[in-house]
């Protein structure tokens, strides 16, 4: 989807060694396509919550889903999609302008979030009328 995508990073380690367990590595600028300026985690989300519903006028991140199960459902000027990201060694890139909600945490799901900018309150929109119209004035004319 535009804006969107899932990608996978390395995972090293042996089938026939299944025991010894994974070690999935992400290095500065070779697997994420942005400078990681910050980084946290979500987790302890009781099964019937949803989190998110925002989007970010500049923020691009990449979730990654460390333990257990969540669904992202994103939408944007273009369509909508659900993922579910269960692997530790997949990402989900979600660029600007992507309105996401995130549920069905299960399993002690453990979400990690890798971000272009520091925290700053200012580059959200929370209200949902005023991110369908900040995205039909910024792509109205492309479609
Ligand atoms: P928020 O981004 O709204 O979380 P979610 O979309 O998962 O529900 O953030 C929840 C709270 O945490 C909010 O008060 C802002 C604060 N926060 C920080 O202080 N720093 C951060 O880097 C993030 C992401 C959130």
């Amino acid at each position: 989807m535009y804006n969107s995508g899932l990608f996978k990073f390395r995972k090293i380690g042996s089938q026939s060694k299944e025991h010894l367990g994974y070690l999935t590595p992400i290095e500065a600028h070779q697997e994420i396509p942005f400078e990681v300026k910050r980084l946290y985690y979500i987790y302890g989300v009781g099964e019937e919550e949803i989190r998110g519903k925002h989007s970010h006028k500049k923020l691009h991140q990449v979730l990654i889903c460390v333990n257990g199960s969540v669904d992202i459902k994103l939408e944007n000027f273009f369509g909508d999609e659900t993922y579910t990201l269960n692997d530790p060694s997949v990402g989900l890139y979600v660029g600007p302008d992507n309105w996401r909600e995130m549920s069905n945490f299960k399993d002690n799901a453990v979400l990690l979030v890798l971000a272009s900018e520091e925290y700053d309150p200012d580059d959200y929109i929370r209200d949902y009328d005023e991110f369908i119209q900040h995205n039909q004035k910024k792509y109205g004319g492309l479609k």
